[in-house]
């Protein structure tokens, strides 16, 4: 199978595997797990932060930055397609029990201004804004990448009204590559960012929450209570720091190759394909959606179905290009969907 279903499809390779398992031990709720702490302090500096910590997952290391700037009776802005709106299992009411408000504004993206028209009066009727969610690259916008001036525009807005900001980067390595910029000048002026393991770098799982000295220790003890707290798990960090020396180079590739997906996709007749800017490819046809996946995975090619983030009516098809895929998967993939298309 051609797994273009999700960027989480990738398997750690015997090299990563290796490191996984040479990597030195400790026990991390004490503190003393050299392999997580190197980690935690590469990420921190990579990214222009005091302090970083490694979580599971990157839902995870998302709750626990909204708890952290987010209370009951508060109010997040997210966009309306965000992971933290639809993918998180209603984390938001049960970690911080802020409420989310949604943004619709095209690809995932909004500016100060959209964020100041969302912001509530001083009154008790309203809930409070205390912090709004940057997502970079945009899951539910195509795979957008925050242009620089809109994302400089909402931190320096934010920092003005004393608004946090959380960057869920999942896809913060592919937006810096799609800019051809350090990954800390995207996250100069948010107040937490969240780096994800899993999708672009090829890890199992794994992510880092970058924060300050200050806001740690409340972190720290979030991730206890949720039982994100692990042990030996530099066995896990071993792979996260492989991808980190191994992996980052290889995301350009993984942008080259969704160009040529795309481009193949957009010269089958009936095909739309939105504009792409990362490793994701999002594209719709005349058919149902769930009758073409089907009819595709039979030809040895998985796509995702993404359904109701942007609006309810529209089915779109996902294609996500990772570590796993090589330029003869496209070809395949481009050749299923023509075939599958054709078909009666
Ligand atoms: C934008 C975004 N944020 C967060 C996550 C959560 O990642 P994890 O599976 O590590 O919890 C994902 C997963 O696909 C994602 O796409």
């Amino acid at each position: 199978m051609i797994d273009l279903g999700s960027d989480t499809a990738t398997r750690p390779s015997a090299a990563m595997k290796r490191a996984m398992s040479e990597a030195l031990l400790g026990d991390e709720q004490r503190g003393e797990d050299p392999t997580t702490t190197a980690l935690e302090e590469r990420v921190a500096a990579l990214l222009g932060f005091e302090r970083g910590l490694f979580l599971p997952s990157a839902t995870m290391a998302n709750q626990i930055a909204l708890a952290l700037h987010a209370g009951a009776g508060d109010e997040i802005i997210a966009h309306r397609s965000a992971h933290v709106v639809h993918y998180e299992g209603g984390g938001t009411s049960m970690t911080s029990r802020a409420q989310v408000y949604g943004l619709d504004t095209p690809r995932g993206l909004f500016s100060a201004a959209d964020v100041e028209a969302a912001i509530r009066a001083a009154d008790p009727h309203h809930p409070r804004t205390t912090c709004v969610v940057v997502e970079n690259t945009s899951n539910g916008g195509g795979g957008a990448v925050w242009p620089l001036t809109l994302l400089d525009d909402v931190f320096g807005f934010c920092r003005d009204k004393s608004i946090a900001v959380h960057v869920d980067g999942a896809r913060l390595w592919n937006a810096a590559t799609a800019l051809s910029l350090p990954p800390r000048r995207l996250c100069a002026g948010a107040t937490t960012v969240q780096v994800c393991f899993s999708k672009g770098l090829g890890c199992p799982f794994g992510a880092v929450l970058a924060l300050s000295d200050a806001s740690w220790p409340r972190a720290r003890r979030l991730k206890q209570a949720l039982g994100g707290a692990l042990r030996q798990s530099g066995v896990c960090t071993g792979a996260m720091l492989y991808a980190l020396d191994h992996n980052l180079e290889g995301i350009a590739k993984d942008h080259a190759r969704a160009q040529k997906l795309a481009a193949g996709l957009a010269a089958i007749p009936g095909v739309s394909v939105e504009p792409v800017e990362s490793n994701l490819v999002f594209f719709s046809t005349g058919k149902p959606a769930a009758a073409l996946l089907s009819a595709v995975a039979l030809r040895g090619v998985r796509l995702g179905l993404v359904a109701r983030t942007v609006s309810p009516e529209r089915e779109r098809l996902r294609a996500c290009v990772h570590l796993d895929i090589q330029d003869d998967d496209v070809d395949a993939a481009l050749i299923a969907v023509r075939d599958a298309l054709s078909a009666p």
